[in-house]
C-alpha cells in the first residue's frame, strides 16, 4: 500500500452546500498524498493495512480559512476599540504599522501572530502585512515553516496616510512590490503565496492602481482590498473618484476586481444592488468580518443576500478591527450581528444559521484557495480534530449538536490535532 495513505477516525462533519451539512459518527476519512479519497462509516477491504489513527469521541471537520487578517495588527488585538474606521486607522494602526520596518520589532510581533495562527483551528488564510518588504518576507518565511497555506501580501499606499507610512510615489510603491515579488519567488515556498495588496481606494493614487494592474498581469497573482466598510470611507471614495457609480467601479476600473484577477474584498457592509451585481459578474470573493464591523461601528453586511444571490461569501477575522483570530468566534459573530440586522434593520433578511456560518468558514472561504475547506472526494486534505471534552454535559449530544457548541465555544485548547494537505502541523 501506497506509503503516504493514512485514515483519520473520529466524527466527521462537513458542509455538502450552505445548508447542509454531512455528518458521519464514528468513521473513517482517508487521505492520499495530499487529498481526500472518501470519508466511509464502514472501511473498504481494500484499506486494510493502512493505518488509523484513532481520536475517539472527537469531532473532525474541515480546516477553517480566515480570508482577512491583518498580521501586523495583531498586537494590538482588544484595544483602542472607541472610534470608528478612519480615526481608528489614524490613531491605532498607522503608528503601529510603522514600528515593521523595524525587522527586530517584526521578528518578535510576527513570531507571535504566527505561533498563535498555527494552534487553532485555521488552516488557510489571506493577510495584509504592512508596506516594509523585509518584515513582509519574514512574515512569510515563518508562515511558510508553520505549515500554515496563505497568501500575503506587502500593502500598497501612496497617498492619505502619514508620512513616516507612506510609499513616496506611485512608482516606487510599484517597483517595491515587484522587488518583493521576485524575492518571493526566489524562496520558492510551498505554502505561501504573494497576493496584491492596496489597502483600500483613499491610500492608493490611480497611478498605483495602474502599477498594480500591470504587476497582476504579469505576475498573475490574486487582489485583496477593503469595500464598502463604513460611511465616512464611502463619501471619502466618492470624492476621490467621481467617476465611479459605487466604490467598487473604483477597482474594477482598473481591473482589479475578480473576473480576470481572483479577488477578495474585505466587509461589503453597504454594497448596494450595482455593487452586489458586479461582484458576483466578476466572482469577486467576500470576506466577511462581523466581530470587526461592530468594534468599529461599521454595521452589518447583508450576508444572507450574498448567500441567497449565489456569491462567495468566506469569514474574516479582521485582527484588530476584530480581537481575535479564533474563527469560531466569527462564526458565532455572524449569526448574532445577523440577528440584529433582521430585527432591528431588515425583516426580509432572515438570521444566519450554524449551517451557514460553518459552509463560509469552511467551503466558502476555502474556494479562494481551490478546492479547500470540504471532505469531498479530490479537495486538499486539511482537517482539524477538536476535543470537546472540556465543554461538559449531563444530557447526550448528538454530532451535529455538539458542533453547533463548538461554533458558540471552542477555541484553541480544543483543537487537539491539525492537519494541513496530508501532512501533521505540531500546534505547539
Ligand atoms: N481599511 C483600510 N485599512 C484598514 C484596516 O487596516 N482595517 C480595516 N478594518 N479596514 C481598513
Ligand atoms: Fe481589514
Amino acid at each position: 500500500m501506497n506509503e503516504s495513505i493514512f485514515i483519520l477516525k473520529g466524527n466527521i462533519v462537513y458542509s455538502k452546500n450552505t445548508k447542509e451539512l454531512e455528518i458521519h459518527p464514528h468513521s473513517y476519512l482517508v487521505c492520499e498524498g495530499e487529498v481526500v479519497k472518501g470519508v466511509y462509516e464502514m472501511l473498504p477491504s481494500k484499506f486494510e493495512g493502512v493505518p488509523v489513527i484513532d481520536y475517539g469521541d472527537c469531532l473532525i471537520i474541515p480546516g477553517l480559512t480566515d480570508l482577512h487578517v491583518h498580521a501586523p495588527q495583531y498586537t494590538f488585538r482588544g484595544l483602542g476599540m472607541d472610534m470608528e474606521l478612519l480615526e481608528w486607522l489614524e490613531t491605532n494602526t498607522f503608528p503601529e504599522e510603522a514600528k515593521y520596518k523595524k525587522l527586530e520589532y517584526a521578528r518578535e510581533a510576527y513570531g507571535i501572530f504566527v505561533k498563535n495562527l498555527k494552534s487553532g483551528a485555521t488552516t488557510r488564510a489571506c493577510v495584509f502585512a504592512t508596506v516594509h518588504r523585509d518584515a513582509t518576507l519574514f512574515l512569510m518565511d515563518e508562515l511558510e515553516k508553520s505549515g500554515l497555506v496563505t497568501y500575503v501580501g506587502k500593502v500598497n499606499m501612496d497617498r492619505n496616510c502619514p508620512d513616516y507610512l507612506r510609499e513616496p510615489s506611485a512608482e516606487v510603491s510599484g517597483l517595491e512590490t515587484v522587488e518583493w515579488i521576485k524575492d518571493v519567488l526566489h524562496k520558492k515556498y510551498k505554502n505561501t503565496m504573494p497576493i496584491l495588496t492596496p489597502r483600500f481606494t483613499p491610500s492608493c493614487t490611480d497611478e498605483l492602481m495602474e502599477n498594480l494592474k500591470k504587476i497582476q498581469l504579469y505576475y498573475q497573482i490574486p487582489v485583496q482590498s477593503h469595500l464598502s466598510e463604513n460611511p465616512g470611507e464611502i463619501d471619502w471614495v466618492k470624492e476621490l473618484c467621481p467617476w465611479s457609480e459605487f466604490y467598487g467601479e473604483a477597482y474594477d476600473r482598473f481591473g482589479l476586481f475578480g473576473a480576470d484577477c481572483k479577488t477578495v474584498m474585505a466587509h461589503c457592509v453597504y454594497s448596494g444592488e450595482d455593487e452586489i451585481a458586479r461582484m458576483k459578474e466578476n466572482g469577486v470573493f467576500i470576506a466577511h468580518c462581523p466581530e470587526s464591523n461592530m468594534n468599529l461601528s461599521s454595521g452589518i453586511a447583508p450576508v444572507r443576500k450574498f448567500l441567497e444571490k449565489g456569491l462567495k461569501v468566506g469569514l474574516g477575522s479582521d485582527v484588530a478591527g476584530g480581537s481575535t483570530e479564533n474563527l469560531f468566534a466569527a462564526m458565532y459573530h455572524a449569526i448574532q450581528a445577523s440577528k440584529l440586522r433582521w430585527r432591528l434593520k431588515d425583516e426580509s433578511l432572515k438570521p444566519l444559521t450554524a449551517e451557514e456560518v460553518f459552509y463560509m468558514a469552511t467551503k466558502g472561504g476555502g474556494e479562494f484557495f481551490g478546492r479547500t475547506g470540504s471532505f469531498e472526494e479530490g479537495y486538499e486534505f486539511d482537517a482539524v480534530v477538536l476535543d470537546d471534552r472540556r465543554l461538559e454535559h449531563p444530557q447526550e449530544l448528538d454530532v451535529k449538536a455538539r458542533l453547533e457548541r463548538m461554533i458558540y465555544l471552542a477555541d484553541e485548547r480544543e483543537v487537539c490535532a491539525k492537519y494541513i494537505r496530508g501532512k501533521e502541523i505540531k500546534l505547539v
